[in-house]
C-alpha cells in the first residue's frame, strides 16, 4: 500500500492487495507455525494449554482459507480494472486459478486443510498438520520473487526454510504468552528455557537464509539503494532488529527474573511479547510492500 502511493499512477486495489497479502501471511503462518510450537513445546505446556494451541490453529486456518479467497476475488478486480463489478466476472476466476497465483492458492488452501488435522487427538493427527505446515511454507514459493529471479531453485528452497523457521518464531510469541497465565508464573519458565534452546539456532537460522536470499535477489548494495524493493528490505530488517533486542532481553534479563521470582516481572514480559507480537505483524507487513515490487534486474530476471 504504502510503496503503491508513492509510484507514478497509484491503484487502491493493487495498494489492497499487499495489505490482504500481510493479513493471510499472518493466519497462513500463525496456522503453520502453531504447529510447529505444538510439536516442539507441546511437552511443556499443560492439557487445557493444548486445547487453547489446538482452538488457535484452526481459527487461524479458517482465517487463512477465508483470505485466501478473499484474495482470489481481489485479483479478479486488479484484472478487470473494474472495481467491485469485476468480482461477477466469472470468466476471470479459470485464468487465475490457472496461473501462478492459482499454484500457490491450490497448495496453500491443502496446507491449510492438512494443519485443521491437529485439532483431532489420534497420533496420526500431528505428523498430518506437519505436512499441512510445509505445504503452506512451500506455497509462498510457487509465486512471487523466487519464480521470477534465477537462481529459481536456490531461492525456493531458501525461502521455503525461511518460512518455517519465521512462522516457529511468530507462532511462539503468543504461546508463550499463554503460558504466563499459570497460577504462579514461575511454572512457566520451563517452556521458556526450552523454547530458548530452540530458538538460539532457529532465530539466527531464519535471519541468515533471509539475508542469503536478499543477496541473490539484490545482487549489489547500490541496488539496494537505489529501489524500491531495497528500502522495503532495510525497513524490514530494522524492525525485525527491534524483535531480536526484545528477544536478547527476554532471554537474559527477564526469563531469569522470573525464575527467580522476581515480583511484576510476568507482567513485563507479557507486556513486551506483545509488543514483539506487534513488531512481528509490522515486518509481516514490511515483506508484504517488498513483494508487491521487484528487485533491480541485474541479469538475473527470468525472461517471461
Ligand atoms: C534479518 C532478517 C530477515 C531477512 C534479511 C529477510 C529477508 C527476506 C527475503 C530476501 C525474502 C524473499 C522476498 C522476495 O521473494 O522478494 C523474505 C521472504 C519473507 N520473509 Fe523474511 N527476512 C528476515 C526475517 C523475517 C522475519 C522475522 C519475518 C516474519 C516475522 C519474515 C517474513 C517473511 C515473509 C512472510 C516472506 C515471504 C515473502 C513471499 O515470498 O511471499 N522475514 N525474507
Amino acid at each position: 500500500m504504502i510503496l503503491e502511493y508513492l509510484q507514478p499512477d497509484p491503484n487502491l486495489w493493487d495498494g489492497l492487495t499487499v495489505v490482504m497479502r500481510a493479513a493471510y501471511y499472518a493466519a497462513t503462518l500463525g496456522a503453520a507455525g502453531l504447529v510447529l510450537v505444538l510439536i516442539a513445546l507441546g511437552d511443556h505446556l499443560q492439557e487445557e494449554e493444548l486445547a487453547r494451541v489446538r482452538r488457535w490453529i484452526v481459527m487461524a486456518a479458517a482465517a487463512g482459507l477465508v483470505l485466501s479467497f478473499a484474495a482470489f476475488g481481489l485479483r479478479a478486480m486488479v484484472l478487470s480494472k473494474d472495481g467491485f463489478a469485476g468480482l461477477a466476472r466469472f470468466e476471470l476466476y479459470p485464468v487465475i486459478a490457472r496461473s501462478r497465483i492459482g499454484d500457490a492458492f491450490f497448495i496453500r488452501v491443502a496446507g491449510l486443510l492438512l494443519v485443521m488435522a491437529a485439532a483431532a487427538r489420534g497420533r496420526w493427527a500431528l505428523p498430518v498438520a506437519a505436512v499441512g505446515a510445509v505445504a503452506i511454507c512451500a506455497s509462498y514459493t510457487a509465486m512471487g520473487h523466487t519464480m521470477l529471479y534465477r537462481p529459481r531453485q536456490e531461492l525456493a528452497g531458501l525461502v521455503m526454510v525461511h518460512l518455517l523457521a519465521v512462522s516457529f518464531w511468530i507462532a511462539s510469541l503468543p504461546v508463550l504468552r499463554l503460558v504466563l497465565a499459570r497460577p504462579y508464573p514461575a511454572e512457566a519458565t520451563p517452556v521458556f528455557r526450552a523454547f530458548s534452546r530452540q530458538a538460539i539456532i532457529i532465530v539466527p537460522l531464519l535471519a541468515a537464509i533471509g539475508l542469503v536470499a536478499a543477496w541473490y535477489l539484490v545482487g549489489r548494495i547500490d541496488l539496494l539503494l537505489t529501489s524500491w524493493y531495497g528500502w522495503g528490505l532495510i525497513a524490514k530488517v530494522a524492525l525485525v532488529s527491534m524483535m531480536l533486542g526484545l528477544g536478547a532481553w527476554h532471554r537474559w534479563r527477564a526469563v531469569p527474573d522470573l525464575e527467580a521470582g522476581v515480583y511484576a516481572s510476568a507482567e513485563r514480559l507479557r507486556i513486551t511479547l506483545t509488543v514483539e507480537m506487534g513488531l512481528a505483524l509490522l515486518v509481516l507487513y514490511a515483506a508484504a510492500e517488498m513483494v508487491s515490487v521487484h528487485p533491480i534486474d541485474y541479469g538475473h530476471r527470468i525472461p517471461s
